[in-house]
């Protein structure tokens, strides 16, 4: 693939920079997996990792005991996260779900509150299947490497497929996500401390590629 040496500049990058201690990237579990997946969508990691993701693990450590649950303790251990479809829809995935995951793309997106995001996140993180995954950081990355124009949601993610990484797919995936959330900022990027400043085509004008139409991958 003729993006080995820029992947391989990057996962350099990622084992002495990425942000390996973070709980869920430190699990088989895929209910933890999903479960950080959800949290993160809107709420802020440090708070996710800090306190409300060991809080509900503690109040519902499996899928079986989340389905078990009544939706009103479930909402009530979601409080302070806000967004509570998110909850709900974490509940009826767990009575949907008969207490285990799916481990397929086109199966999870079928599930309540699982999207193409987070159904790639789970797969890709939880499993190492070889997929692209797009969240907003990583979708700035994207736009700016390539320096993509066109913004819509359908481009981002066909330029990801093409930069997927087959001898390491999950530990790609988490290095586009920490160097878009810790180098390649909305504002100010760091480019000097970019691994892929070599190769990126939006470098001189990275503020051009920074806008979305969409912002929910
Ligand atoms: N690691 C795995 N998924 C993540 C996410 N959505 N945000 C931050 N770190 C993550």
């Amino acid at each position: 693939n003729r993006f080995k040496s820029l992947q391989s500049q990057l996962l350099k990058w990622y084992k002495i920079h990425g942000r390996h201690e973070l709980p869920w990237r430190n699990t088989n579990d895929m209910y933890h997996i999903y479960l950080s997946e959800i949290m993160l969508q809107q709420t802020q990691v440090n708070r996710v990792r800090d306190e409300y993701y060991p809080q509900f693990l503690e109040r519902f450590p499996s899928l079986e005991i989340l389905a078990n649950a009544k939706q009103d303790e479930v909402l009530s251990a979601w409080s302070g996260l806000g967004y509570y479809s998110r909850a709900r829809n974490l509940h009826k995935t767990a009575i949907a779900s008969s207490f285990a995951l799916p481990t397929t793309q086109k199966e999870l997106i079928k599930l309540p509150g699982i999207g193409r995001y987070t159904a790639s996140a789970i797969c890709s993180f939880g499993h190492n299947q070889n997929i692209p995954v797009v969240d907003t950081n990583i979708a700035r990355v994207i736009k700016r490497v390539f320096a993509l124009m066109d913004t819509s949601e359908k481009i981002v993610w066909s330029h990801a497929e093409e930069f997927v990484n087959a001898t390491e797919p999950r530990h790609h995936n988490l290095a586009l996500m920490d160097l878009g959330s810790l180098v390649c900022l909305p504002k100010n990027p760091k480019c000097d401390e970019c691994p892929l400043s070599s190769f990126c085509k939006g470098k001189t004008e990275p503020e051009l590629y920074t806008q979305t139409k969409k912002t929910v991958y």
